[in-house]
């Protein structure tokens, strides 16, 4: 499945879902002090999440142009070092503002990775928020029991606020995420160990392919937490990071994505490009 496919199927299935497909928004962002560039697909949604503006389209789904290169999400440090983290990255996402929330959205996620894209569910894994007392946060035990009927409990991890609590920046809504991370590995090596002790770690194939965020909260400026009027789904796949698990790649670098700009690179340089594993 090449990047435009990959696309497709994703607008398609959340199309037939009942959700509208928008435009991604550009990369600058204007209007908002609090961030400088579009760090997360989310970003268009902030004032339909902080409940500022009026709910048209409760169900969207789109593929955002997102650069992370300041503020809370900067990846500059990974660019370049490892195989997987890029300063410009597309995210395709699916939202509901005020509609469906943790069910449906783990649901079709499951879904949509398994059925359509046909990853192999053994070699998937996912997290959920632990709980965080300083926030006065229980664990997330609505989704970790939605995704008890799709996934081996052994393959639902629990994970801490660093990884597991979604934060648009220093403040904004937030709230509890799950993700969805997939090991690469060649079988022997998944044999020796679990993908579970791997997830979260750095490993470059064992890395998180979805963000499922549960909107609920507002940070405010004093840190505290303030509940938004209305839940919502906020969902993140990096279209590269799966271009690299469908085309059966170890780097995103040698999916369709880049490599029609690396040939021409080489051409023109007259240099050869390796790619090399973390
Ligand atoms: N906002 C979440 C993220 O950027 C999911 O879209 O990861």
């Amino acid at each position: 499945m090449n990047a435009q496919d990959i696309r497709k199927v994703f607008f398609d299935f959340f199309a037939s879902r009942g959700h509208d497909v928008v435009a991604s928004a550009p990369m600058v962002v204007k209007d908002d002090p609090t961030l400088m560039f579009t760090n997360a697909g989310m970003n268009q949604f902030k004032d339909l999440f902080l409940g500022n503006s009026e709910i048209k389209e409760p169900r969207v789904a789109n593929t955002q142009k997102c650069l992370r290169v300041s503020g809370k999400h900067n990846d500059l440090e990974e660019v370049g070092v490892d195989t997987y983290h890029h300063t410009m990255f597309e995210m395709l996402g699916n939202w509901s503002f005020g509609d469906y929330f943790k069910k449906e959205a783990i649901q079709w996620a499951w879904e949509l990775l398994t059925d359509h894209y046909k990853i192999d569910p053994e070699k998937l894994y996912v997290t959920i928020f632990e709980g965080d007392q300083a926030d006065g946060l229980p664990m997330d035990e609505e989704a970790y029991a939605v995704w008890k009927e799709l996934i081996a409990e052994e393959r639902i991890l629990k994970a801490n606020k660093k990884d597991n609590f979604w934060e648009m920046g220093e403040t904004g809504p937030c709230g509890p995420c799950s993700e969805i991370h997939v090991d690469l590995r060649p079988e022997a090596e998944r044999r020796q160990l679990s993908g579970a002790e791997l997830v979260n770690q750095d490993h470059p194939q064992v890395i998180e392919v979805w963000n499922l965020v549960f909107m609920e909260f507002n940070r405010m400026g004093d840190q505290s937490l303030k509940s938004l009027p209305n839940k919502h789904i906020d969902t993140g796949m990096g279209l590269e990071r799966l271009a690299m698990v469908l085309q059966g790649k170890t780097s995103n670098y040698d999916t369709d994505v880049f490599q029609p700009y690396i040939k021409l690179i080489e051409v023109r340089t007259g240099m050869k490009y390796t790619s090399r594993r973390q």
